[in-house]
């Protein structure tokens, strides 16, 4: 297991697959120990590195994560496999603003960290399965120190996805249902839940 974490350390740096940051990462494992979580839906799979490492928080975790790209999905089964974590893992290849749940499915914790210009879209489609008590963690707040500066960059793309970032941000921060910590953790992260079941 700790090999195959390494193998997956070393294939995203040399692939340009970004994963979580090793503070991040280590700040969501802490989090779900604390707060006994034991279903989690990620959007945004990669190789795999953030869902195996949740799923290996707790003896009772696991995890249903989403990937789009046909790649990343087969380098993310291998690596569920290499980790022996088939029946805790179960890894989903489709566009997930596209996917079906079943009515009824339920999550303690939702981790969003797919395409940045979609969080609101993701927070507001799955917000529907997050259990009573349950939270919506997002990464990537900071996005590499851009956001909050959106006006000083000067590639018009990159300004459009901070801009999509800043205003995800004062989406949390105005949300009436939701009410939402921040985090200088990582590549920065937030913790929104349900305001009339606040943890
Ligand atoms: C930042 S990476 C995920 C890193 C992973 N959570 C980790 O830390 O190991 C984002 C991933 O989300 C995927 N993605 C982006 N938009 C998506 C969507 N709408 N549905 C499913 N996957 C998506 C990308 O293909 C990419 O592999």
């Amino acid at each position: 297991m700790k090999q195959a974490i390494l193998d997956m350390e070393s294939y995203a740096k040399e692939n340009n697959i970004p994963i979580m940051q090793k503070e991040g990462i280590a700040f969501l494992m802490k989090y779900i120990k604390a707060n006994n979580i034991k279903n989690i839906l990620e959007i945004g799979s990669a190789i795999g590195y953030s869902a195996i490492l949740m799923a290996s928080s707790n003896n009772d975790v696991k995890v249903t994560t989403i990937e789009r790209d046909e790649t990343c999905y087969l380098e993310c089964l291998k690596n569920v496999k290499k980790c022996e974590f088939e029946t805790k893992v179960s890894v989903v290849f489709q566009d997930a603003l596209e996917l079906n749940l079943a009515e009824g499915t339920e999550f303690d914790l939702i981790f969003i960290d797919a395409a940045k210009g979609q969080y609101k879209k993701f927070f507001e489609k799955f917000k529907y399965f997050l259990a009573p008590n349950g939270v919506i963690i997002t990464d990537n707040l900071k996005f590499h120190g851009y956001v909050g500066k959106s006006e000083t960059i000067e590639s018009k793309n990159l300004r459009q996805l901070v801009e999509k970032i800043e205003g995800y941000i004062d989406f949390l921060k105005t949300n009436e249902e939701f009410e939402t910590k921040f985090y200088d953790v990582g590549d920065g992260i937030s913790i929104s839940t349900r305001v009339e079941n606040e943890k």
